[in-house]
């Protein structure tokens, strides 16, 4: 895998990402509809996968074998005592070389932090490495930049966005077909509402 990024943004925010993270109503209904689609033992792979909460939870939860990456080992740390039963890798999630192959990829609000180039890339690679029902889930935020510098919850980093249509298109150009797109309001923060895209594609 590619050498994980060093200090990364997530190892400054930590447990404070779950503590201010106020609205994930959406996010862990997502992550429910997989689980009705995936039969157990199903491995899924879950990108940037934080802390563990909701999702790779959810996922152990429902009897899932979980691949779960993140350049953060402050967050992995976290994921490994909060969602125990998952295999945690601590690695860049532009790197899928080693991970083997997937019945389902989800990326919740972590392509975002790549360049528009990296996370098209990843789509691709995400893809090459699905098996069986071939889901994809991912969120994003709606907006159209690239790379752009943030500063969230106190840490430097940054910030890439597409129109819903562009990333519908991105999505599909990676190779995914019946690709849906469901465009939200919710408070990421206590009181800072963003736009939220979640979307859901297979691939045949
Ligand atoms: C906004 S958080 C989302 C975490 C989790 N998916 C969730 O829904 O709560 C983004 C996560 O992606 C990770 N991340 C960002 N860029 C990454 C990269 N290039 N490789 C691996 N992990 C990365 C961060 O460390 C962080 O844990």
């Amino acid at each position: 895998m590619r050498v994980a990024t060093q200090n990364p943004a997530f190892d400054l925010i930590g447990k404070r990402y779950d503590e201010s993270f106020v609205e994930r109503d959406t996010q862990i209904a997502e992550a429910d509809w997989l689980i009705t689609q995936l039969p157990p033992g199903s491995r899924v792979l879950d990108l940037g996968c934080g802390s563990g909460l909701p999702t790779a939870k959810q996922f152990v939860d429902a009897g899932l074998a979980v691949v779960g990456v993140d350049e953060s080992p402050v967050m992995l740390e976290l994921a490994a005592t909060q969602a125990p039963g998952a295999d945690y890798r601590l690695g860049d999630l532009r790197d899928l070389s080693t991970l083997g192959e997937f019945d389902a990829v989800v990326a919740f609000f972590s392509l975002l932090m790549l360049s528009k180039a990296d996370i098209e890339a990843t789509l691709r690679a995400a893809r090459a490495a699905l098996r069986g029902p071939k889901l994809l889930l991912i969120s994003m935020v709606q907006g159209d930049f690239d790379t752009f510098p943030v500063n969230f919850l106190g840490a430097p980093t940054t910030v890439s966005a597409y129109p819903p249509d562009q990333l519908k298109h991105i999505v599909a150009e990676a190779g995914f077909t019946n690709v849906t797109l469901n465009e939200l309001e919710a408070e990421a923060e206590p009181g800072r509402i963003e736009v939220q895209l979640y979307l859901r594609a297979t691939a045949t």
